[in-house]
């Protein structure tokens, strides 16, 4: 039948999804591949369902080829006889043990179907979490800062594994950016911290991510602006401050009426954007 990639989000067990719970309280097995997603898991399934899937600590090729194919050969039968689920944390396609196994499933056991159900990412909940806030058309990159990496270039970054947060933060820094870290978020199991303080996080842990900001980086949206009108006492005009810069009203106006008008398909996907809540400002990407 079939195999489920299931999201279990960030670690605590409310942030299971709805569709989440429901493939993982009617799977025959629910394949586990660590201690944590296991007791999330264990929240929505019994233990004498739940089943291990060991992988070596490797980097070696072979080893770990080796390993999955012994996964999936473990795996298949029961997906292929019932429903089974394979469980991560965050979402099963982002950074994730989960994409091995599919295309291990898909080169010996084509005949499994593989089915996923996305969860809450770290990528997305470290907003939250941290307080940040991507505005609408503003770039962001993902990246890892293990052992004391620090990678630069995009003016927003979300960097994941940070194991040596001083180093990390002494070369971002130096590079010119505001970072501020969060460890454990929305997660049961440990301490969640929120910090731009480095020596608070001098103890590695894995379950560490920053998000770096280069310095004055401008991400003003337009509605920044009523709280200097409130300041003011104002209710009318005043300039509106885009992610982009500066712009008043007469320039906006000028854009738009500048340029062609939508066609049809950019109309439906106007409204498309309107309907998700999306801001239908069109512009470059940064
Ligand atoms: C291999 S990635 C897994 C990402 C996961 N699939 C997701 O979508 O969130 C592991 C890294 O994600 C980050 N991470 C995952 N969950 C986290 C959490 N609850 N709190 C802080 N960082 C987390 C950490 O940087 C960790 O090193």
């Amino acid at each position: 039948m079939t195999l489920y990639g299931v999201g279990l989000g960030p670690g605590d067990a409310d942030l299971v999804t709805v569709r989440g719970r429901r493939v993982l309280e009617a799977a025959d097995v629910v394949y586990s591949p660590g201690r944590l997603s296991r007791s999330v898991a264990a929240e929505y399934v019994p233990e004498d369902r739940i089943g291990d899937v060991d992988f070596p600590m490797t980097h070696d090729e072979d080893e770990l080829r080796r390993a999955w194919k012994e996964a999936a050969a473990e795996i298949a039968p029961r997906a292929r006889d019932g429903t089974a689920a394979f469980v991560t944390l965050g979402d099963p396609n982002v950074y994730s043990t989960f994409g091995h196994l599919r295309r291990t499933l898909s080169a010996f056991h084509p005949a499994v179907d593989v089915d996923v159900v996305p969860g809450v990412s770290a990528v997305t909940a470290f907003t939250t979490a941290l307080g940040v806030e991507i505005a609408s058309g503003a770039s962001v990159a993902l990246r890892e800062a293990a052992r004391g990496a620090a990678p630069t270039g995009p003016d927003r970054m979300v960097l994941f594994k940070v194991t040596d947060v001083p180093t990390t933060h002494e070369r971002l820094t130096d590079a010119g950016y505001d970072v501020v870290y969060g460890r454990r978020l929305y997660m049961e199991q440990g301490e969640t911290v929120v910090t731009d303080d480095p020596e608070t996080l001098s103890e590695r842990d894995y379950y560490t991510l920053a998000y770096a900001e280069r310095r004055g980086v401008d991400s003003e949206p337009a509605t920044a602006t009523f709280d200097d009108r409130t300041r003011e006492g104002r209710s009318d005009g005043g300039t509106a401050t885009t992610d982009g810069g500066p712009r008043d009203a007469s320039e906006l106006e000028r854009g738009r009426t500048a340029s062609r008008p939508p066609t049809a398909v950019e109309r439906e996907e106007i409204a498309e954007g309107e309907a998700c809540g999306d801001e239908t400002a069109e512009g470059p990407s940064r």
